[in-house]
């Protein structure tokens, strides 16, 4: 047995992957072969979708396919509804996502239920086509809102938008947010991906193992960041002359600033922060008077790179820079990281697929540091 440990399981291979690969020295992220960035910049994020499911980009045929399976099964049970409604006002919507993801198992009647790898893809595409309601009921249902539906006809990225933010988006808003939906698609081993396929690894269903993601997901370490870095510049910071000594305060307490460092590229650029701060950039150019604070979020964001490069020689990473770009596009705070779950479906899906179609069970080992050869006190 391998007795090296490494905390957090830093550099250690966990899974033999074609899916995709975070090339540091060459500032890319692989995704089945293309460049991510250069995804983004030129084909939408169902092409991105099918291409991780897949293994190669969609004709436009089998693109409209994907669109018509999504829209067919976008509508959310009853049964789902009323346990939206019992969660009350409290629930924090990444509870409420991650409730609804696993209920939905027991309204899998569609196509004769199942469980396991044969009603896997089903399955996953029916949740996945689901997001875009469960998303804007949760949030609607939460806040004692009206439920709404998106218009007849709209796509899914524009269905997402329309109802996280409660109106038809415009044509900028629907390409902001599909690049931004693509650039959440998929990054090889994050902790939810890693915690799905150690789930899917006992074969246990779909539901089960996107639940558990969504747990994963919800952590201010990882998907969580996004909602921290807005409550901190919009709640905490609030104008631009006081993010330097806001910051610099809060490394000096030995805090950790939202929206800084990463696992993998932790002294690198964030290739994906880079294009959603040049997103940001679009959208403050286009929209920037008619939205307040837009002008000092972007003066914040910049102060606030500059400051961690001096102090720590830390970059920021993709949340840092969506948090200003789902505030632009006018997506409630709460429901950046359940959009960022409903991007990373695509990723998922694949990892959970890769993983049925060549599985063996996760189930590492321990370096035992505690006590033995205690013994059980007499019997009185
Ligand atoms: N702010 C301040 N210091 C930091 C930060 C940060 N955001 N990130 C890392 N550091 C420092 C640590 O304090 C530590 O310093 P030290 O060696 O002087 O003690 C050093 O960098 C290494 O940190 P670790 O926690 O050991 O690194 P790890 O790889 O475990 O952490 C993580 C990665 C969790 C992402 C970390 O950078 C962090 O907490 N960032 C803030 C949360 C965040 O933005 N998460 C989003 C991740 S990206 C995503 O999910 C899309």
């Amino acid at each position: 047995m391998d007795e090296a440990y490494h905390p957090g399981l830093e550099g250690v291979l966990a899974a033999e992957t074609e899916i995709s690969y975070l090339d540091v020295e060459q500032e890319s992220i692989l995704i089945r072969g293309y460049d991510l960035i250069e995804l983004a910049n030129h084909v939408t994020y169902l092409d991105v979708a099918y291409l991780l499911w897949h293994g190669d980009l969609p004709s436009e045929g089998e693109r409209a396919t994907l669109e018509q399976e999504l829209a067919a099964t976008q509508m959310l049970p009853n049964g789902i509804l009323t346990i939206l409604k019992a969660l009350g006002p409290e629930v924090h919507t990444m509870d409420a996502l991650r409730t609804g993801i696993s209920a939905l198992s027991a309204f899998d009647v569609e196509g004769g239920g199942g469980s396991g790898v044969e009603a896997a893809d089903r399955q996953l595409i029916s949740l996945w086509a689901k997001m875009p309601a469960l998303l804007g009921e949760s949030y609607r249902i939460k806040h004692a809102l009206a439920p709404m539906q998106a218009g007849q006809g709209a796509s899914y990225v524009e269905r997402l938008l329309w109802q996280v933010t409660g109106r038809p988006p415009s044509a900028l808003e629907i390409d902001v947010f599909d690049k931004l939906l693509t650039l959440y698609s998929e990054h090889e081993m994050p902790n939810s991906t890693f915690s799905a396929r150690v789930i899917a690894s006992t074969l246990s269903d779909v539901y089960g193992v996107l639940a558990g993601a969504a747990a994963s997901l919800k952590g201010p370490l990882h998907g969580g960041a996004n909602e921290a870095v807005m409550r901190m510049l919009l709640e905490e910071v609030v104008n631009p002359n006081a993010m330097a000594p806001y910051l610099k305060a809060k490394l000096q307490a030995k805090a950790r600033i939202m929206g800084f460092g990463h696992r993998v590229y932790m002294h690198r650029p964030d290739p994906r922060a880079m294009m959603m701060k040049r997103l940001l950039g679009e959208l403050v150019e286009a929209k920037g008077a008619s939205v307040s604070k837009a002008h000092d979020l972007v003066a914040m964001c910049q102060i606030g790179e500059d400051v961690m490069r001096q102090e720590k020689g830390l970059f920021a990473n993709l949340d840092y820079y969506a948090a200003p770009v789902y505030y632009l596009l006018g997506v409630p705070t709460e429901l950046f990281t359940p959009i960022f779950f409903a991007a990373r479906m695509a990723g998922l899906s694949a990892h959970i697929r890769e993983q049925y179609g060549n599985n063996r069970l996760y189930r590492p080992r321990v370096r035992y540091v505690g006590a033995r050869g205690r013994t059980l006190p007499p019997r009185e």
